[in-house]
């Protein structure tokens, strides 16, 4: 049984004083679902970890940073490792988030190096994965999907494969409001599980958990997440509002 996944990515919003606010908000949801039933994590930007460390700190609520360097340490300007992360207490980064890949310019290769670094830095990567819509017009979904999943974990065996999250973000709906229907995300994260199972096992692609991110609001999350391969939901502009984050997180239980 797969447990539900809802992921906040704050991108570069908030400052000190609303980030510790929705943080504190949030911590309070969590708390009534007490059973434990849903994951919950949120990426701040790097420099309000700590600070959301400290106001999560009673709840169930993981947190995660947004992108990371693949060396470990050393003469990189800018640059933070998964070492770094791990030792504040980071559990999750994002890798290959549509963002990076088509404003910042990530290549696979260099998606792959960090989705391998965090894995041996003990972090949890969640593998971000989508088509543009140009893709999906000529009908290359599941080739862009392919390509950005085997290029993403190229070179991982299995057992390191088993600590990843995938989410499938078509790049049409991220901020822009339009939201894939339930069946078609339902469509390409059955197809990210099959493709996970000829290039595994079957048994890993059951268990690996399999997000949906793209304007996910909480008027569709609920349909969404209930079809059977959507694991839960990867969500940027709600998750700034703790009112329609928590819709949210109640949707997943
Ligand atoms: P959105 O962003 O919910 O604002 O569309 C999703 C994401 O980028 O992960």
């Amino acid at each position: 049984m797969r447990k539900p996944f809802v992921a906040g990515n704050w991108k570069m919003n908030t400052d000190s004083h609303t980030s510790v606010n929705l943080a504190e908000k949030i911590a309070s949801v969590s708390s009534e679902t007490a059973d434990q039933s849903v994951s919950v994590a949120v990426f701040p930007p790097f420099v309000y970890l700590q600070m959301v460390f400290k106001a999560l700190s009673v709840s169930n609520v993981a947190v995660g940073a947004q992108d990371f360097y693949f060396e470990q340490n050393g003469a990189f300007t800018g640059e933070i490792s998964a070492l770094m992360l791990k030792d504040i207490g980071c559990t999750y980064v994002l890798c290959g988030h549509s963002e990076r890949r088509h404003v910042i310019g990530e290549t696979d290769e260099l998606i792959n190096k960090k989705v391998t670094a965090a894995i041996s830095g003990g972090l949890l990567p969640i593998l971000c994965v989508g088509e543009l819509l140009e893709e999906r017009k000529a009908d290359k979904t599941n080739e862009v999907i392919t390509r950005q999943t085997k290029k993403g974990l190229a070179g991982l065996n299995a057992e390191k494969v088993s600590a990843v999250t995938m989410a499938y973000e078509p790049v049409w709906a991220i901020g822009t409001g339009l939201t894939a229907t339930p069946q078609q995300a339902q469509e390409a994260h059955d197809f990210i599980r099959k493709l996970l199972a000829e290039m595994y096992d079957a048994q890993l692609a059951e268990e690996i958990r399999i997000l949906y991110g793209g304007s996910v609001k909480p008027d569709n999350a609920a349909e969404l997440m209930c079809q059977q391969d959507v694991d839960g939901v990867l969500v940027g502009g709600a998750s700034l509002k703790a009112d329609d984050f928590s819709v949210i997180i109640r949707a997943a239980v």
